[in-house]
């Protein structure tokens, strides 16, 4: 590496052992944040000169400078050398090039420490805006296959065992409710967490000139500066904050792709998800493999593990910059890849799906999943629950070892159960559904006011 491009070659006498210089180099990873960097830079020399700490010429010099290196990287004419130590080093390596001493003017009252912890933030902002667009696409996507299906009923398990029918629009709307809280959590990142500007605190104890905070984060589109130079360049709570968010999105879409793989077994059969979201095997012929399901259920431990991560590189580090900050964009740019590459998937594997309403039925109504709806009968003609739950449930053992369903039971079979001179109430799935009255339950009328509800709130976003 040549002495030029290293930022702090004045105090020492030999350059550093090419084992540490690829260890300690980060622009592989920081690269992508070069608008940003550039962005940053702008808004900082303008300051610098309204402040009259750089002299007008110097600043129009290095903000042509930016604007020229800008158009470098957007049309590939300027890739860092390996010797750039990061993407902040090379930028300025560039626009000292072109503006010389200027250009070596650049950094006065700023250190590559809030240069940094700004930038992040930056990137993070301008990802959120298509990560929420997708996140929309998807929970869209969702609405639509829960207003086709509000009149189609499907088994709804605990314990992975039939328990009781629901409406499938039911089903798909707990995942809109899901997605929601999730993108709550991340307009909240966006509006409180990616609000204020570290740039200013120095390298951590602040800045020996009269620079005009206020004016660079508003500049940058931040609401506020930062109020402590030593938090702003040690914490890196608002990539927490996103990390977390996004964590427990993957953990939605891990159990939605959970589900979609089983229901798109031949076991189950309820859903036939499109040939564009499946794949084949090299192997067996007849397979269909539903693989964006199954990474949307791994993609989680990868999420999680980003926010782990982080959080394990922050904690016990003393204040305030410590080099292992640098590691957080490796976790923040995995997650963003992540969510960029699921979220548009896992709402077209959504979109495109095919429920197979046949299929439920018949599930919900091979199992016992009326018992409930017949102890509740049994209640409301005065019997104690526990008493009618004793009952019922002998009425299925007889009914299972007979191998027929509770519709078919025979007034004999009734009395045996004690429950003679009883007519059960009609046992389909449907009047079952039906029965599910209160708020949030699965009743038709409950489901439509439910998927209003979701509309509305989607509507707003
Ligand atoms: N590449 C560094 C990072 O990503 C930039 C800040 C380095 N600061 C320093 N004093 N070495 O964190």
């Amino acid at each position: 590496m040549s002495g030029g491009t290293r930022l702090w070659g004045g105090r020492f006498s030999g350059g550093p052992v090419e084992a540490f210089d690829r260890l300690n180099a980060s622009l592989a990873t920081d690269q992508r944040m070069w608008a940003q960097d550039i962005a940053g830079s702008v808004a900082h020399v303008s300051m610098l000169v309204t402040c009259g700490i750089l002299p007008g010429e110097d600043g129009e010099a290095v903000i042509r400078a930016l604007a020229q290196v800008h158009q470098e990287f957007a049309t590939d004419q300027f890739t860092p050398a390996a010797s750039d130590e990061d993407i902040h080093t090379a930028v300025e390596r560039r626009v000292t090039e072109i503006a010389g001493d200027a250009g070596a003017r650049m950094h006065t009252a700023r250190s590559r420490n809030d240069q940094v912890a700004t930038d992040v933030l930056l990137y993070l902002r301008e990802a959120l805006v298509g990560q929420l667009a997708g996140l929309r696409r998807l929970v869209d996507a969702l609405l639509e296959q829960a207003r086709q299906h509000v009149d189609t009923l499907v088994p709804g398990y605990t314990h992975l065992q039939r328990a009781q029918p629901v409406r499938l629009a039911h089903h798909l709307l707990a995942y809109v409710w899901m997605l929601a809280r999730d993108r709550a959590r991340l307009v909240q990142v966006r509006d409180v967490s990616l609000m204020e500007c570290p740039l200013g605190a120095g390298a951590l104890s602040g800045v020996g000139f009269p620079i005009d905070r206020a004016r660079t984060a508003t500049a940058l589109g931040f609401a506020r500066p930062t109020r402590n130079s030593l938090d702003s360049v040690a914490s890196r709570d608002a990539l927490a904050d996103y990390l977390h968010a996004v964590a427990t999105l993957g953990v939605h879409l891990s159990r939605m792709g959970e589900e979609l793989v089983l229901w798109s077994s031949e076991e189950f059969g309820f859903v036939v998800l499109s040939d564009g979201f499946t794949s084949g095997s090299s192997m067996l012929p007849q397979k269909k493999n539903p693989d964006a399901a199954e990474l949307a259920r791994a993609k989680a431990a990868r999420l999680i593990g980003d926010y782990a991560g982080l959080q394990n590189v922050v904690a016990k580090l003393p204040l305030a910059y410590n080099k292992d900050l640098q590691e957080d964009k490796h976790y923040l740019f995995d997650a963003v890849d992540t969510i960029d590459l699921l979220v548009p998937a896992v709402g077209g594997m959504v979109m495109t799906a095919r429920f197979q309403p046949e299929r439920m039925l018949q599930a919900c109504e091979a199992g016992y999943l009326a018992a409930t709806d017949l102890a509740d009968h049994l209640v409301r003609l005065g019997w104690p629950f526990r008493r009618a739950h004793e009952a019922v449930g002998q009425l299925v053992r007889s009914c299972a070892e007979r191998g027929v369903g509770l519709g078919d039971v025979s007034p004999a079979e009734l009395a045996a159960a004690g429950l003679a001179g009883i007519t059960p109430p009609p046992v389909t799935a449907e009047a079952s559904a039906e029965a599910k009255v209160a708020e949030g339950g699965t009743s038709r009328e409950r489901v439509l006011e439910q998927l209003a509800a979701a509309e509305a709130e989607v509507g707003a976003w």
